[in-house]
């Protein structure tokens, strides 16, 4: 089973992905977790070229193929194998990421996003994504203090340099997607402490599994 996390800057779904693996594991299923962009060895040296705050020159439809380059190569190369080997595999950002940062930030024709989208990942949707909500104030103050801590603020801080606007066309487009698809994508309260969102992940992830037959 495939599950994809999905949110603005600094929702939580990095933190909520671990503490949700480990419930899987502990629940005796062998889990996969990975992440885009980076999931791979070609893709760790895209993410630092998408990343960071001092690649200057970087159109739009360069930054989108960079994008669909590492989802190519993820799909192929963990996101397939693992799912071949019956793991579950928790995915930080996929395919919704590209149709809101590229379509709703960035002003790129949706359906054709959608188009490459397909091609890049072999037709491999998930089947089932946690969107993780909160206001973009709150997202963006939680991921100005991660990277000032993590001292990765021009390493990784290209997106979160954007305008107000950009962010939160990003959320509104997370929400429109989440109204066209309520059967795959679930709506999550980020604003809520850690273990509270983690109860509402295991809530929504373990009926998916039992419905899949994963889970008695
Ligand atoms: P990341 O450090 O993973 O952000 P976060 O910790 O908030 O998840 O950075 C990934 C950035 O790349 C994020 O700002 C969203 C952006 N992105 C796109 O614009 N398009 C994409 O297709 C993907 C996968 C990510």
């Amino acid at each position: 089973m495939f599950i994809t996390f999905e949110g603005i800057e600094g929702s939580g779904k990095s933190t909520a992905l671990e503490l949700l693996a480990a419930h899987l594991e502990s629940r005796g299923l062998s889990v996969c977790r990975t992440r885009e962009p980076g999931g791979c060895q070609l893709g760790q040296a895209l993410r630092h070229l998408l990343l960071d705050a001092r690649t200057v020159s970087l159109a739009s439809r360069a930054e989108l193929f960079l994008f669909l380059a590492d989802r190519a190569q993820h799909v192929a190369e963990v996101i397939l194998p693992s799912l071949e080997e019956g793991e579950i595999v928790l995915c930080d950002r996929y395919m919704d990421s590209t149709l809101v940062y590229q379509g709703a930030g960035r002003g790129m024709d949706p359906d054709r996003l959608r188009m490459l989208n397909e091609q890049a990942a072999c037709g491999m949707i998930p089947d089932m994504t946690l969107l993780f909500d909160l206001p973009v104030s709150e997202g963006l103050a939680r991921a100005g203090r991660r990277n000032r801590e993590e001292g990765t603020i021009i390493s990784e801080g290209r997106f979160e340099a954007e305008s107000m606007a950009f962010h939160h066309r990003v959320r509104e487009g997370y929400l429109a997607l989440a109204a066209e698809e309520p059967d795959r994508i679930f709506l999550v309260d980020a604003s809520q402490h850690p273990d509270d969102v983690l109860l509402q992940c295991v809530s929504v992830v373990e009926r998916k599994l039992q419905e899949y037959g994963r889970l008695a």
